[in-house]
C-alpha cells in the first residue's frame, strides 16, 4: 500500500481546509493533518469515534468443524528422515533468522520410546543463489543448531500420551537485510535428509525510513475450515511478517470439541483429573502453515490454549509451545519464550506473557522497562506490542478477565507511547479508540483485538452491554492470575460492571471470522486493514480500515527513572528521543520530497482560496 497519494491527498486538504481568516501558520498544520483522508479512508486524528457495531450476519455460521488430520494438508507429505513443519522466525534484528523443522515420526499410546534427538543433525545451507538438488557445495553457508523432543503425558487411564518427533531449531547469522535467501535444511549426512529448497526475503534493516512491507496478524487460528478460510485469505494479502497473537491449534479441544469428538470431556474420561490435548493436532497444524511459515517468519506468543497442563495434577505446562517454536528471547535479554522483543525495519515489537508473573514488582516488568528504555525512536519510531487477553473488550467473553494485568502494566506502556496493542483471546473484532485507563486520550495506544482466527470454539456475538448479557464479576475466571473486576468510576456506566450501550473507548467492533494487515507507511502513518473471511472473494471490501497516525510532538515521552532501570556499569543505553522532528529527519530522501511537493501544493491551494474569499474573525469551516 503506498502512502496517501499526493493528488488525491492534497484534494482532500482542498476540501477540508477552505479555512476563512485564519492565520496560515495554524492552516498548514490543519491542512497536513487530513491528507490521509485521502480515499476516504479515516485517520486516528479523526477521532475518537463514535462506537459503532456491525451486527452478526446470521446467514454466516458461528463456527466449523475441525479439518481431519488425514486432509492432505494436515498429513505428512515426507517420509523420515525429510523435514517437515518448517518454519521461520525473526531473530534479534534483519542479520539473523530462526528456521525450525521436524524429522520422525511422533508417537501416540501407551508405550512409547522417544526419539533420540542427538541422532540427527541440525544444519541449513543457504545462500543468495539457487541450487541444483542435492548440491549442497553451492550453498556458501552452513549454520548448524540444535535439536530436542518432547513428551505429553498423562498417567490417567484412557488418555493417550504423545512423544514428538526431532524438532530442530538453527539459527542464521550475517544475513543482509532485504535480500533474499534460498536454504535446505536437514541432514546432509543422511540419504533424503534435506528438505527441498526453498527460500526467504530477510527483513529490512531497523530504520525509519524502512518497513516490512506487510504485516499480517491473526489470533485465536485452530485448525477448522474457518481457519483454513483465515490463512488462505492472509495469504492472498501476501505478508512479509506473520504476527499471531496466540491459542494456536486448540489441540486441547479436539477430544471435546473438535472433529466431533466427546462432547463432555468429564463425562468421558471421569478418572482424569486434567484435559488431554491431542499433540497430533500441532503436527497437523505445523504442516498445514509450512507453505507460509518456510517462506516468511512467524512471530508467536502464548495464549491460553498453549497451557495444556500433564503429568500429575497437571502441574507441568507449556511444554509444546516452548519446544516448538524458536523465538529470540535471548536476543531480547528476557531468557524466555514468555515474552521478548524483535525489530522489523522501523517497528519494535514487543511480546508480552500474560499467563506469566506481570506484576511491577516482577521479572517481565523488570525487562519490559528496560527493553522500552532501549528503544531508540528515531530507528525504530513504531513500538507495537501483542498479548493474548485483551485489556479493553466490550465482548461478554472474558469481559474484564485480565484487568489486573492491565492495571499492572498499563501505566508503563502509556508512558512510553506504545504506537498499537494487538490481542486475541475474544472470538470476534474489536478495534478502540486511543484510551488510557479506561478513559479517552489522544496519546494513548490504539488497542485491536483480532481473535477471529475461525478456531472450533466458535465466533463471539454477544456483547456485555446487551440486554442481559453483562456477566457477572465471579464469571470469566483468568487460567493465570488473580481477579480485579472492577465497576467504572465515571461515565455512563459509573457504578457499573458493564455499560448500558456500547462503551465510548470502543470505536468498532464486528463477529465475522478474519485477519488483519499492518502496512507501515513512514514514521507517522500506518494503515491496519481488517479483512472478513467473507469478503475474500467478493468486491473489493474491507472490514475495516483506519490510517493509525503518530504525533510524537504532541504526546512527548515521559522519562523514566534511571536508577530503577539497574542499568550496568558504564550507564543506561540512549533513551528514546523526544524530539518531536526526529522521526521526520529520518524520511527518506524520496518521501521528504513527495512531502515538500505536497505541503507547497497546500499552502499554495489555501492561499489562493483565503484571497478569494472576504477576510472576517473566527474560524469557519465550509464543507
Ligand atoms: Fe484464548
Amino acid at each position: 500500500m503506498a502512502s496517501p497519494s499526493s493528488t488525491a491527498a492534497a484534494a482532500a486538504a482542498h476540501r477540508h481546509c477552505r479555512l476563512l481568516a485564519l492565520p496560515l501558520f495554524l492552516l498548514v498544520p490543519s491542512c497536513l493533518a487530513l491528507l490521509a483522508e485521502a480515499g476516504g479512508i479515516p485517520t486516528t486524528l479523526d477521532g475518537p469515534f463514535p462506537p459503532a457495531t456491525r451486527a452478526f450476519d446470521r446467514t454466516l455460521r458461528q463456527g466449523s468443524d475441525d479439518v481431519p488430520l488425514t486432509d492432505p494438508r494436515l498429513a505428512p507429505r515426507v517420509q523420515p528422515p525429510a523435514p517437515e513443519q518448517i518454519a521461520l522466525a525473526a531473530s534479534a534484528d534483519a542479520g539473523s533468522l530462526w528456521v525450525s523443522w521436524v524429522t520422525g515420526r511422533a508417537q501416540v499410546g501407551s508405550n512409547l520410546t522417544p526419539l533420540d534427538p542427538a541422532s540427527v543433525r541440525s544444519e541449513v545451507w543457504y545462500g543468495e543463489h539457487s541450487a541444483a538438488a542435492g548440491d549442497t557445495a553451492s550453498y556458501p553457508q552452513v549454520a548448524t543448531g540444535s535439536a530436542e523432543v518432547y513428551s505429553q503425558l498423562y498417567p490417567y487411564p484412557g488418555l493417550l500420551n504423545y512423544t514428538s518427533g526431532v524438532i530442530h531449531h538453527v539459527r542464521l547469522r550475517g544475513l543482509r537485510p532485504a535480500t533474499r535467501y534460498y536454504y535446505r535444511c536437514g541432514d546432509s549426512s543422511l540419504p533424503g535428509g534435506l528438505s527441498d529448497e526453498r527460500s526467504f526475503t530477510t527483513l529490512p534493516a531497523a530504520g525509519a525510513g524502512s518497513y516490512p512491507r506487510r504485516v499480517a496478524v491473526v489470533g485465536d487460528l485452530g485448525l477448522t475450515g474457518n481457519s483454513t478460510a483465515t490463512v488462505d485469505h492472509l495469504a492472498q494479502n501476501d505478508p512479509s511478517l506473520v504476527l499471531m497473537v496466540g491459542d494456536m491449534t486448540y489441540a486441547n479441544q479436539y477430544l471435546t470439541t473438535g472433529g466431533k469428538g466427546a462432547t463432555c470431556f468429564s463425562c468421558s474420561f471421569p478418572d482424569a483429573p486434567i484435559r488431554e490435548s491431542y499433540q497430533p493436532r500441532w503436527d497437523g497444524w505445523g504442516r498445514f502453515m509450512e507453505p507460509i511459515t518456510s517462506k516468511i517468519p512467524l512471530m508467536v506468543i502464548e495464549g491460553n490454549h498453549e497451557i495444556e497442563p500433564q503429568g500429575n495434577g497437571g502441574e507441568v505446562t507449556f511444554v509444546s509451545y516452548l519446544a516448538r517454536f524458536a523465538v529470540p528471547s535471548k536476543e531480547s535479554g528476557s531468557n524466555t519464550k514468555f515474552y521478548y522483543s524483535f525489530n522489523a525495519g522501523g517497528i519494535h515489537f514487543v511480546m508480552l506473557g500474560a499467563y506469566v508473573d506481570y506484576n511491577h514488582t516482577g521479572a517481565q516488568y523488570s525487562w519490559l522497562e528496560r527493553d522500552l528504555q532501549m528503544v531508540d525512536r528515531q530507528v525504530t519510531p513504531w513500538v507495537v506490542a501483542a498479548w493474548h487477553p485483551p485489556w479493553y473488550n466490550s465482548y461478554s467473553s472474558h469481559y474484564q478477565e485480565f484487568e489486573c494485568m492491565r492495571q499492572e502494566m498499563e501505566d508503563l506502556l502509556y508512558r512510553n507511547h506504545i504506537d498499537i496493542v494487538f490481542a486475541g483471546h475474544v472470538h470476534a473484532y474489536e478495534r478502540m479508540n486511543r484510551v488510557f485507563n479506561y478513559t479517552l486520550d489522544p496519546c494513548a495506544p490504539v488497542y485491536i483485538n483480532i481473535g477471529d482466527g475461525g478456531n472450533i470454539e466458535k465466533i463471539d456475538i454477544d456483547h456485555a452491554d446487551d440486554p442481559g448479557k453483562c456477566p457477572s464479576p465471579g464469571d470469566n475466571h483468568p487460567e493465570f492470575g488473580g481477579i480485579c473486576h472492577m465497576n467504572f468510576t465515571s461515565g455512563p456506566a459509573k457504578g457499573k460492571f458493564c455499560w448500558d450501550r456500547q462503551p465510548e473507548w470502543s470505536a468498532y467492533r464486528e463477529s465475522s471470522f478474519g485477519h488483519g494487515i499492518l502496512e507501515v507507511v513512514n514514521s507517522t502513518y500506518a494503515l491496519w486493514t481488517w479483512h472478513r473471511n467473507q469478503d475474500a472473494y467478493g468486491e473489493n471490501s474491507v472490514g475495516d480500515q483506519i490510517y493509525i497516525v503518530r504525533q510524537p510532538d504532541k504526546c512527548p515521552l515521559q522519562p523514566t527513572s534511571a536508577s530503577s532501570l539497574n542499568c550496568p556499569t558504564g550507564g543506561c543505553p540512549s533513551p528514546m528521543s523526544t524530539s518531536s522532528s526526529g522521526a521526520h529527519l529520518a524520511i527518506t530522501s524520496g518521501q521528504l520530497f513527495w512531502k515538500v511537493l505536497v505541503i507547497m501544493s497546500v499552502v499554495l491551494i489555501c492561499t489562493v482560496e483565503a484571497t478569494r474569499i472576504p477576510m472576517f474573525p473566527g474560524l469557519i469551516l465550509q464543507r
